[in-house]
């Protein structure tokens, strides 16, 4: 907002001058103005369209102090010789020293001056005299120099350069011409559209400053999305553009028979443990599945049977796992360790379903949220992170199919090359871990888990044993913490966070290649 002010007095100036000639050299119309002054007087001016300028740029040369010396005095060989002309029996170096009063210029000088055949030794090995009279080409060159900052001979300036008498400097000046709207006076330039300046007509004859798209917005005192919740939005997008629906995952406490039993994971499963699971003390216990909402129609009863039966003496064509199943066991609470509680819990209900043909119709369900998992919290695990989880129900599904969706899926998010290692879950089979070679790692690296679940778990909810169900799952931490190179976990998460960091985080993209 340089309004007026010396940027303002200058730009009048060079205004005026630009009347009396057209163009003008900067340096030559106003030597003693400052770079910065300048080139903001001429920006001022040529956004009005005043004047345009172009910038030139050349290189001066500069004497350096001992050039300054040698301008002022002579060069040191011209000094060594005055010295000796004037001493008849010649000097010692001491002497010599004395006479010019500088050890250095007497060094360097009589070394020189030798080279140029102006001095010798006598017989006492004293330095003298050996020429008339000499010519002083360095003392001449310097000059030039001073009085004009360059040098005719492009030698001269190497020369000169090497032996540190000068120094180059990169000189920006500005040719400056009249432009399209060139005119004496500077007109106020509005930078609002008031209400008077309609009403009087003002606007029709004022100046508006034109809008600087080049300036950089003020910082804005705003909320900022976490970095999990931009990768989040990411996945979503994805899961959305493949024809999923989102599960309702809005609960953070489950049974152990959503949790566990449902999914066909024994009651001794070291899963189960303490160590791995965190159980809720009060209340201890849930309800009976299906108990806590009447208006619900299906048989909770007969599932709740069912999954019984499976464990304790196998049904649907399985032998079970034949140990006593505790009802206990599956109504204590848990923080859920996973979200295919949820699917679980969302498979049931379209066993209930039915399509045109009278059964359960093919479904793509998906979800991404928080689960916990008691482990000791290091680096690279916190007691609790985020899943991604999807699930595919539909008839006669293949693991060729699943393998095929897993490459689609993940190569929606630029992971391709997808490797799988066989696996065991006990809600699916096969169970396979994902793979993918990570560049930045230059290592393979787990991306997920997946699988096709188990005739036990799906046909104890009463799904047609034709219809087929996928299911995958993966953290949303991991690929987070890829793309923003984060490389511990409490720096994603928890008290330690940096919400500098968070504030200014960008965007994230998923690349697709
Ligand atoms: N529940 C699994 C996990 O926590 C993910 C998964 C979901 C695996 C569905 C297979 C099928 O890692």
């Amino acid at each position: 907002a340089t309004t007026d002010g010396s940027s303002g007095h200058l730009a009048l100036q060079i205004l005026h001058a630009l009347s009396e000639s057209d163009p003008i050299l900067s340096q030559e119309a106003f030597p003693k103005s400052s770079f910065a002054e300048v080139k903001a007087a001429l920006d001022r001016l040529a956004s009005r369209e005043m004047i345009n300028y172009d910038t030139i740029e050349r290189e001066e040369a500069i004497l350096e102090p001992e050039g300054e010396q040698i301008a002022a005095n002579g060069s040191h060989e011209a000094r060594v010789f005055e010295a000796l002309r004037q001493a008849m029996d010649g000097l010692t170096l001491q002497e010599l020293e004395k006479a010019i009063g500088d050890k250095n210029v007497a060094k360097v000088g009589q070394s020189k001056a030798f080279k140029e055949k102006w001095i010798s030794r006598t017989k006492e090995g004293k330095f003298k005299a050996a020429a008339e009279s000499i010519k002083d080409v360095t003392s001449e060159q310097i000059q030039t120099i001073k009085t004009t900052r360059t040098h005719p001979d492009a030698k001269v300036i190497a020369d000169l350069k090497k032996r540190k008498l000068i120094r180059m400097q990169k000189i920006i000046s500005f040719k400056i011409h009249k432009g399209p709207k060139f005119a004496l006076k500077i007109a106020k330039e509005e930078t609002d559209l008031t209400a008077d300046m309609i009403a009087s007509g003002a606007w029709k004859t004022a100046t508006f400053k034109p809008y600087n798209f080049k300036a950089l917005g003020a910082d804005q005192n705003a909320g900022a999305l976490h970095p999990l919740n931009k990768v989040r939005h990411e996945f979503r997008q994805i899961f959305f553009e493949m024809g999923f629906e989102e599960m309702p995952t809005n609960k953070f406490v489950e049974s152990g028979f959503w949790n566990f039993d449902a999914l066909f994971v024994p009651q001794q499963h070291p899963a189960r443990d303490l160590q791995d699971t965190f159980y809720i003390s009060d209340p201890k216990q849930a309800s009976k599945p299906g108990a806590a909402s009447p208006d619900d129609k299906q048989d909770y009863e007969e599932y709740w049977n069912n999954v019984r039966q499976v464990h304790e003496t196998g049904k649907f064509g399985s032998i079970g796992y034949r140990y006593p199943w505790s009802p206990e066991e599956s109504l204590r609470l848990v923080l859920r360790t996973h979200t295919t509680a949820i699917s679980t819990a969302m498979l049931y209900k379209l066993a209930a379903r039915k399509g045109p043909d009278g059964r359960p119709p093919p479904a793509r369900y998906f979800s991404i949220d928080r689960v916990f998992r008691n482990e000791t919290v290091d680096a690279t695990h916190l007691a609790e992170f985020h899943q991604v989880e999807g699930v595919i129900a539909d008839y006669n599904l293949t693991l060729g199919g699943l393998m095929e969706f897993m490459d689609v899926f993940f190569g929606k998010m630029g992971i391709t090359d997808l490797m799988y290692k066989p696996a065991y879950n006990p809600y699916t089979e096969p169970s396979m871990e994902i793979f993918s070679y990570h560049k930045g790692l230059n290592k393979l690296v787990e991306i997920g888990n997946s699988g096709m679940f188990r005739p036990e778990m799906l046909e104890s909810m009463g799904l047609p044993k034709d219809m087929k169900v996928y299911g995958w799952g993966l953290s949303l931490e991991r690929p987070t913490m890829i793309k923003y190179g984060i490389s511990n976990i409490r720096e994603l998460l928890g008290h330690k966070v940096d919400l500098n960091f968070i504030e200014r985080n960008p965007a994230v993209r998923l690349e697709k290649d």
